[in-house]
C-alpha cells in the first residue's frame, strides 16, 4: 500500500503508527502500540549484571529510494534533528533519482599474530604451502557456514616489525561473523605455531573490515540547494569546498564523519547490530593514506547542474545472529525494511550515512547548523526545564523567536507562563 507521507512529522506517534501499519504484521503493530520493551528475562540473557532495560526513541526516516527500491528506515537516536535531516535529504535525493550502491565484497578478516620466529621469510613460505590445509581446518571448526554457502576463503601473511601476521578472510553470509572468525582463528593458531615453530600472541577478528566495502552515490539537482540559480551554484561550490576541508583538516574530518555516523549508528542500533564494530571499521578506514580524512566526497557537476556525493565504507553488517533474533523491536526494524539481506542492509546504511552528510553540509554552508538543529532541540530544552507537553507546545514558538535559545531562556519562559496563570 502506498503511504502518503505529507505532514508525517506533525502527527502524533499513534497517528504515525496507524499510517505505517501496512508495513508491519499484526504482532509488530501491537508491539509498537503497547510500546513493549525488551523482556527483562531476555535482557538478562544478553548482558551481565542486568538491572533493567534502557529505552531510546525509535523513529522512521521514510522513502529512501535506493537501487530503484523504496526503504522506510528505522532509526534509534537520542539526538534531535538527526531523523529530520535524514528524512529531508531522502526526499530531495529521491526527487533527483535516488541512491545507487555498489557492494565491492563481503568478507570478514581475522588475524593470528605470530612472534618469536627464527626466520619470518621461511615461516611465510611454510604457511603458503599449507594454505589449503589451513583453510579446510578453519572450515572444520565452523562447518555450519559451509552449508550456508560461506566459509574460509583466503589466507595471507604480512611481516610487521617483530610479528608475522597471518590473515584469514571468511565469507560469513548473513552473520557479522565475529564468533565464527574467532573460532576459526583459534583453531588454526596451534597449527600455525606447530608448522612455523613460532608463538601465537593472539587470534582475533579485525574490525578494519576492508573486504566488506560498500559505496553509496547520489546526485542532487541544484534547484534543491536554492531556488535562486546563482545562489544554488555558489552553494554547490561550497559543498565541494566543504568536503575538501574534511580531507585536509583532521579537526573538521572528525566532525564531518560524526555527522555521517549520526545516521549510520541510528540504523545500526535499530537493526540490532554491533555499532562499536561499525564505528571502528569506519574510523580506521578514514585513516587510509596516513591522515584521518572525511569519508564522503561531494563534487559539483557543472554540466549536469547537480552535486554528486559518494561515500565508501566498510559495512560488515548482519541480519542474523547476535541479539538480532532476541530483541522484538529489532525484529520490527527488520520488518520495516522488508527483511533485507545483509548486503541490502549494508547498502541502506551507507546511503543513510550519505544522506545525513548531505543534510548537515547543506545546513552548514547555508543558514548554519543551529537554525534547523535548535528548532528541534528547542522542544527538548523546554521539557528539560520541566515544561509539560502542553506547556512546551505553547512555549515552542516563543522560544524559537528568542536570540538565545538555551536552557536559561527556556526556564524564564516557563516561569513567565506559569506566572500568567
Ligand atoms: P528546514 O528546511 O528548516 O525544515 O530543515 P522544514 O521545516 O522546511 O522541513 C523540510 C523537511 O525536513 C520536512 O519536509 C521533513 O522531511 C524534514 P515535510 O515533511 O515538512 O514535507 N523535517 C522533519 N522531519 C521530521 N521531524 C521534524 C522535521 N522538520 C523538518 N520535526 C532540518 C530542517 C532539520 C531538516 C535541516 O535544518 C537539517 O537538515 N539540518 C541538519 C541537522 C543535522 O545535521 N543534525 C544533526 C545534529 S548536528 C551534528 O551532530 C552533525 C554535524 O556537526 C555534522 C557536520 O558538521 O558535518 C552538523
Amino acid at each position: 500500500m502506498k503511504i502518503n507521507w505529507t505532514g508525517f512529522s506533525k502527527k502524533t506517534p499513534l497517528e504515525r503508527q496507524k499510517l505505517i501499519s501496512s508495513l508491519l504484521t499484526e504482532e509488530k503493530q501491537t508491539l509498537l502500540r503497547d510500546n513493549k520493551q525488551l523482556a527483562l528475562k531476555t535482557a538478562d540473557q544478553m548482558a551481565e549484571h542486568v538491572l533493567g532495560t534502557f529505552s531510546l526513541p525509535f523513529s522512521i526516516a521514510p522513502d529512501f529510494l535506493i537501487d530503484n527500491k523504496i526503504y522506510h528506515v528505522p532509526m534509534v537516536t537520542e539526538e534531535p534533528s538527526v531523523v529530520a535531516a535524514a528524512s529531508f535529504a531522502a526526499k530531495l535525493i529521491k526527487r533527483s533519482g535516488g541512491f545507487t550502491t555498489t557492494i565491492h565484497n563481503r568478507l570478514m578478516i581475522g588475524q593470528v599474530a605470530l612472534y618469536d620466529l627464527k626466520d619470518k621469510k621461511i615461516a611465510e613460505q611454510i604457511i603458503s604451502s599449507h594454505k589449503e590445509q589451513l583453510l579446510s581446518h578453519a572450515n572444520e571448526a565452523h562447518p555450519s557456514i559451509l552449508k550456508r554457502g560461506g566459509g574460509a576463503r583466503n589466507i595471507w601473511t604480512e611481516e610487521k616489525e617483530e610479528f608475522l601476521i597471518v590473515y584469514l578472510s571468511v565469507d560469513t553470509q548473513e552473520a557479522m561473523g565475529a564468533n565464527m572468525l574467532n573460532t576459526m582463528l583459534e583453531a588454526i593458531a596451534p597449527i600455525l605455531e606447530e608448522i612455523t615453530a613460532g608463538k601465537s600472541l593472539m587470534a582475533i577478528l579485525s574490525n578494519y573490515a576492508t573486504e566488506s566495502l560498500v559505496t553509496a552515490e547520489c546526485s542532487v539537482d541544484l534547484r534543491f540547494l536554492s531556488r535562486n540559480i546563482e545562489e544554488a551554484q555558489q552553494l554547490a561550490q561550497k559543498m565541494e569546498l566543504a568536503t575538501h576541508l574534511a580531507q585536509v583538516d583532521t579537526y573538521r574530518a572528525a566532525t564531518h564523519n560524526k555527522g555521517i555516523f549520526n545516521g549510520i549508528d541510528a540504523v545500526v542500533l535499530a537493526t540490532g547490530n554491533d555499532w562499536r564494530a561499525i564505528e571502528a571499521a569506519g574510523h580506521s578506514y578514514a585513516t587510509q593514506g596516513g591522515l584521518y580524512r572525511g569519508l564522503s566526497n561531494w563534487f559539483y557537476d557543472r554540466k549536469k547542474q547537480q552535486v554528486h556525493g559518494k561515500l565508501t565504507l566498510p559495512m560488515p553488517i548482519a541480519t542474523k545472529g547476535g541479539s538480532i533474533g532476541l530483541n522484538p523491536t529489532v525484529q520490527l526494524a527488520h520488518e520495516l525494511l522488508n527483511s533485507p539481506s545483509a548486503k541490502e542492509l549494508a547498502s541502506v546504511i551507507v546511503s543513510v550515512g550519505l544522506a545525513q552528510n548531505f543534510a548537515a553540509l547543506k545546513a552548514l554552508i547555508g543558514t548554519g547548523i543551529q537554525e534547523g538543529h535548535m528548532k528541534l532541540q528547542a522542544k527538548s530544552l523546554l521539557l528539560l526545564v520541566g515544561a509539560t507537553e502542553k506547556e512546551a507546545t505553547i512555549l515552542l514558538p516563543r522560544l524559537l523567536k528568542e536570540k538565545h535559545r538555551n536552557q536559561e531562556t527556556a526556564q524564564e519562559l516557563l516561569i513567565d507562563l506559569r506566572n500568567q496563570k
